[in-house]
């Protein structure tokens, strides 16, 4: 029995896609708390805020960088898909140490309510970098259809079933 499915997922529902929506969606949070602390509004709430995204963020970085690797082994060395792949593979690597930093430098503070402005320079350096490794992502997806089927014809039935499609002939050249 295949367990790849378990860090693949399976195909037309890979992983690592839904995981990046939980990761990006928590570094973007602990950006705004960032933000909303520094202008004044909520500041030691938002403060905390920060802190406790930003570990969230990290845990789910975890996962959603197996994932990500897992899929990026499966690709063609040297081959323009693979290029960009490692590009938004060491973009993301980068915005995590970015994140990884900023909480080291600030979480004792972000708990107590206050959020130094080296961390917080840290976290926009990091949201940044994040931005630039999602325009990658999607460029591997959108442009090159990595782990995109495009089964136009496909019944809603079959498609929302883990069914076994001809993903490896599509995907990945
Ligand atoms: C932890 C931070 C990471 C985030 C937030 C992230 C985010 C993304 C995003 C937004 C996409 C486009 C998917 C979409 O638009 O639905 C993507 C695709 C992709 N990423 Fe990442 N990524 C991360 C880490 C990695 C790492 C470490 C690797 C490789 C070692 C990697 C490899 C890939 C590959 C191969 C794809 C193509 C789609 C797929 O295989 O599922 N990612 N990523």
């Amino acid at each position: 029995m295949k367990l790849d499915f378990l860090y693949r997922g399976t195909p037309g529902h890979p992983l690592h896609p839904p995981l990046t929506d939980a990761t990006i969606g928590t570094y973007t949070f602990a950006t705004i708390a960032g933000v909303l602390t520094k202008v004044g509004i909520a500041e030691s709430e938002a403060a905390r805020s920060w802190a406790l995204a930003l570990i969230v963020g990290l845990v789910v970085s975890v996962p959603t960088a197996l994932t990500g690797f897992a899929d990026w082994l499966r690709i063609a060395r040297g081959t323009p898909l693979w290029r960009t792949a490692t590009a938004h593979m060491i973009a993301m690597l980068l915005a995590t140490a970015f994140f990884l930093i900023a909480i080291g430098a600030g979480y004792s503070d972000g708990i107590d309510g206050a959020l130094p402005d080296g961390a917080f320079i840290l976290t926009l350096v990091g949201f940044l970098v994040l931005t630039v490794g999602g325009w990658l992502g999607g460029s591997v997806v959108f442009n090159y259809g990595m782990r995109v089927l495009n089964l136009v014809e496909e019944p809603a039935s079959r498609a929302v079933s883990p069914v076994p499609h001809p993903e490896e002939e599509i995907a990945e050249k």
